[in-house]
């Protein structure tokens, strides 16, 4: 006889958090062998935190206004996730950059997910609406979902998993988001199932130098 234990998920998301949500969703419904147990955000009024309390899942406002000094918010941060031996880490939307030592530790478990087919329409400023704004403005063909493994170059970590949607031809920005998330919904649960089960591994060839 063997136990399976658990895994352990942190999401870090600074608004609504309906990624969060599909995550929470997955877990609850056993599709991930993992909990979230803790919840992140810059934002103190961030619905995502609300989202989390209301599952009875630890949720943190964690940002430069309740840690100032940046060498104890990384400290803080790091101490946090191994206190509670955080399996793997998920950015849901959260839009401040992680500390370079946190990146470097929890390397190879940390995801992003972002509404478009990187590496179109990504790196700085490239979030949310922007990024629905300039695929609609740049007359592309087909958008979608992009999840990649985030290293210390963030944006730029190699990519995991896509998934494609055609563009119509009245999309505007806003339908063309409400369909991206969408899919965001079902592939990000996807992703992470594929991490967790050990399926899909952080490519060796970005830590070997
Ligand atoms: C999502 O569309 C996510 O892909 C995007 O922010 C939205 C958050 O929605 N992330 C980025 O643009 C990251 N560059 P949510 O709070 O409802 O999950």
């Amino acid at each position: 006889m063997y136990f399976r234990t658990m895994k352990k998920i942190s999401v870090f998301a600074s608004g609504g958090g309906s990624n969060l949500q599909s995550i929470i969703d997955a877990s609850e419904k056993g599709m991930l062998n993992a909990e979230v147990a803790l919840v992140i955000s810059n934002n103190s009024s961030a619905f995502a935190l609300e989202r989390a309390r209301k599952h009875g899942i630890k949720a943190i406002h964690f940002s430069t206004k309740t840690h100032p000094d940046p060498a104890i918010y990384t400290q803080e941060l790091i101490k946090l996730h191994s206190d509670m031996k955080i399996d793997l880490v998920l950015l849901a939307g959260y839009m401040k950059l992680l500390p370079k030592p946190f990146i470097a530790l929890y390397s190879g478990r940390i995801l992003n997910i972002h509404p478009s087919l990187l590496p179109k329409h990504g790196g700085k400023g490239m979030y949310g609406h922007f990024v629905h704004e300039a695929v609609i403005a740049a007359k592309d063909k087909e958008s979608g979902v992009t999840i990649h493994w985030v290293t210390e170059e963030y944006d730029e970590g190699p990519i995991m998993m896509q998934r494609s949607i055609p563009i119509n031809h009245d999309d505007t920005p806003d339908t063309l988001a409400a369909r991206v998330l969408k899919v965001e919904h079902a592939v990000y649960p996807e992703a992470a199932a594929l991490v967790l089960s050990g399926q899909i591994r952080f490519p060796n060839r970005f830590t070997e130098k």
